[in-house]
């Protein structure tokens, strides 16, 4: 139907008659002569009738935007001072000679030809038509391109892609199951996939060496900007390799998509260990990009008698924390005021600070809430230890330790993004040597990764002091995003036991993964890998603020599609068939 697309005319097509087709983006009415923006998913071209195209320019004035058209037309360099810089096609027009109206459209609820404020939900509603925008467009646009290197590259790695079930059982990686009820084993379900861990790990087993998929994952948690129900994982998993094989296949793998789809060359990425970015960033996925560091300052104020500082500086699990925020002095009391009701979001009981007016002026060059409680000795100490200068204002955090660096981790994102110190660019970092286990609400040591991670230590060592022990583990981290994590896996029989009796489910661990456990009798290779959140990475590539953004049908805050109208009820005959019956809403 079409000689060429849109968006691909330039100035040498110039005198080549053209057979387009596409939408009417915007119509515009010039004293007798209609401009028509012409766009299909390569851009947009000005299409232009007068009365001499007689019948097609009396069609032409009919048409209304999100028309589907089909024209002839000649190329012609547009008149001078009437180019558009701003269009790739703004040399050049095509003179319309005839036009068929494909089909016809209704007024869309929202406008696409120009920024437009509608709702999410009429945009979701309508996905449809807010993927027609040349910027969702491009978003998949690089998605797919995205798609295609990751393939092209694991496949030069050797590694082979292989399918994995999404009707399945329950993989544990902290969310809650799809569950998906069966037909055929009343009252039993399956569960959609987490993540393709188990499988990848047989698949080790099964000899394939080097596995990869670009998986779809299904997670019942709540939704933020970054998470989806449903999600891809770049999923890749090998025999005989150490933790720097992975990364080192990891790294070159989002260096050629950087270099591919964006023209930039990263450097090799930073290895920090998780103990150095909580100490230095209060987080195990610290934004790099933010110069802002947290300072230790317990030794100091050990024996102050400011209770506030000193009890948590004597406490083992107690930390106390200075972080810096240059030029902050500008900050206003009513600003400061928001951020301590920032920090006691996250559990912290108050935000000391000191301002600093005139370090020449000693004590008195200072403002602070606590300076009558802190010896000068102490103060002098602290100042020169963030090296503040005039204009400075230091911010403290003082107790338990996992509140001081989630409240003050959090902190120095907002101080980063308030007094505008996050620079531009990408800043990617491994963060190595994960603790095993953290302590659950129950008390019991629960695996920071999942329980398939390989502690750093023996079986026995493990046993003896559970929470002690650090995992082969690592994780990848962009811009204060979680890309990726993964690890060695346990590949003995033995140590896989250690862990489910570490967490206290060695009973329960050896029915639930008793096929994992009988797989790994039969000569299984020592093996790991890792998994890279996709649809974050397509994100973070395009600059989306969202990763519903670079998903062509995603789901809204509440889990929902508003388009389908999925979930929705089942019929009477389907609920039989599978032997359910739902329970009204009051009956919990
Ligand atoms: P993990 O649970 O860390 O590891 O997941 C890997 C990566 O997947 C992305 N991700 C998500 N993206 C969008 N929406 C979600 N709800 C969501 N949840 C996770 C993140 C995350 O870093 N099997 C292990 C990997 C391994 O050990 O090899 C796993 O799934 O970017
Ligand atoms: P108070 O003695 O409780 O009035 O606190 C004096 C100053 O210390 C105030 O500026 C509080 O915001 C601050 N403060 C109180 N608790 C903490 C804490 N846990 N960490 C940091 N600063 C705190």
């Amino acid at each position: 139907m079409r000689s060429h697309y849109c968006g691909e005319l330039r100035a040498t097509h110039v005198g080549e008659t053209v057979a387009l087709t596409g939408w009417v983006h915007r119509r515009r009415d010039h004293g007798g002569v209609i401009f028509l923006d012409i766009r299909d998913r390569t851009g947009i071209v000005q299409v232009v009738y007068d009365p001499d195209a007689k019948d097609s320019f009396v069609t032409a004035d009919r048409v209304r935007n999100e028309y589907v058209l089909r024209m002839l037309g000649r190329v012609r360099r547009r008149q001078e001072g009437a180019e558009n810089p701003n269009m790739a096609t703004g040399e050049i027009e095509v003179l319309g000679s005839e036009l068929e109206v494909l089909n016809r459209a209704q007024t869309p609820p929202f406008r696409l030809d120009e920024y437009s404020d509608a709702g999410e939900d009429v945009r979701l509603r309508h996905r449809y038509l807010d993927l027609r925008r040349p910027e969702m467009q491009q978003h998949l646009r690089i998605r797919a391109r995205a798609a295609a290197i990751v393939r092209r590259y694991l496949e030069e790695q050797g590694f082979w892609e292989v399918e994995t079930p999404t009707l399945s059982r329950s993989t544990p990686e902290g969310a809650r199951d799809y569950l998906v009820p069966s037909r055929t084993h009343p009252g039993h379900f399956f569960a959609l996939p987490q993540s393709p861990q188990i499988y990848k790990q047989l698949l080790m087993m099964s000899g394939l060496d080097r596995y990869y998929q670009l998986a779809r994952c299904y997670r019942d948690e709540d939704l933020r900007h970054d998470r989806q129900p449903e999600f891809t994982q770049i999923d890749i998993e090998a025999s005989f390799v150490d933790e720097q094989d992975i990364m080192d296949v990891t790294e070159g793998m989002i260096k050629r998509l950087f270099q591919a789809l964006r023209g930039i060359e990263l450097a090799d990425f930073p290895v920090l260990t998780w103990e150095e970015a909580m100490r230095r960033y209060g987080s195990d996925k610290p934004d790099l990009r933010n110069p802002l560091q947290l300072v230790d300052m317990a030794d100091l104020m050990a024996a102050v008698p400011f209770k506030v500082f000193s009890g948590p500086a004597n406490d083992l699990q107690g930390r106390v924390v200075a972080l810096k925020a240059p030029g902050g002095g500008q900050l206003t009391r009513r600003a400061i005021d928001a951020l301590t009701a920032f920090v006691g979001r996250y559990g912290a009981k108050g935000l000391a600070y000191i301002k600093v007016n005139d370090l020449a002026q000693g004590m008195d060059g200072l403002q602070s809430p606590i300076l009558k409680f802190l010896p000068e000795a102490v103060v002098q100490g602290t100042l020169s230890r963030v090296a503040a200068k005039d204009g400075d204002l230091v911010f403290f955090g003082a107790g338990k330790a996992a509140v001081v660096n989630l409240s003050m981790g959090a902190l120095r994102d907002e101080l980063g993004r308030v007094l505008g110190l996050v620079e531009e660019g990408f800043a990617p970092l491994w963060v190595v040597d994960w603790p095993l286990f953290e302590t659950a609400a129950n008390g019991a040591p629960t695996p920071m990764h999942h329980p398939f991670t390989r502690p750093k230590c023996s079986p026995k060592a493990l046993l003896a002091a559970p929470l002690e022990a650090k995992a082969c583990a690592y994780d990848l981290v962009l811009n204060g995003n979680e890309l990726g994590g993964g690890s060695l896996r346990n590949h003995s029989e033995d140590m896989q036991k250690a862990v489910f009796a570490a967490m206290n489910i060695a009973n329960e661990g050896a029915v639930k993964f008793g096929f994992l456990l009988d797989a790994l009798r039969y000569g299984c290779p020592p093996h790991g890998g890792i998994a890279l959140g996709f649809d974050r990475l397509v994100m973070l590539l395009v600059g989306a603020g969202a990763i519903r953004d670079v998903i062509a049908f995603p789901k809204t805050q509440s889990a929902a599609c508003l388009m389908m109208a999925a979930p929705s009820e089942v019929d009477e005959q389907q609920l039989r068939e599978l032997r359910l019956r739902t329970r009204p809403q009051s009956a919990g």
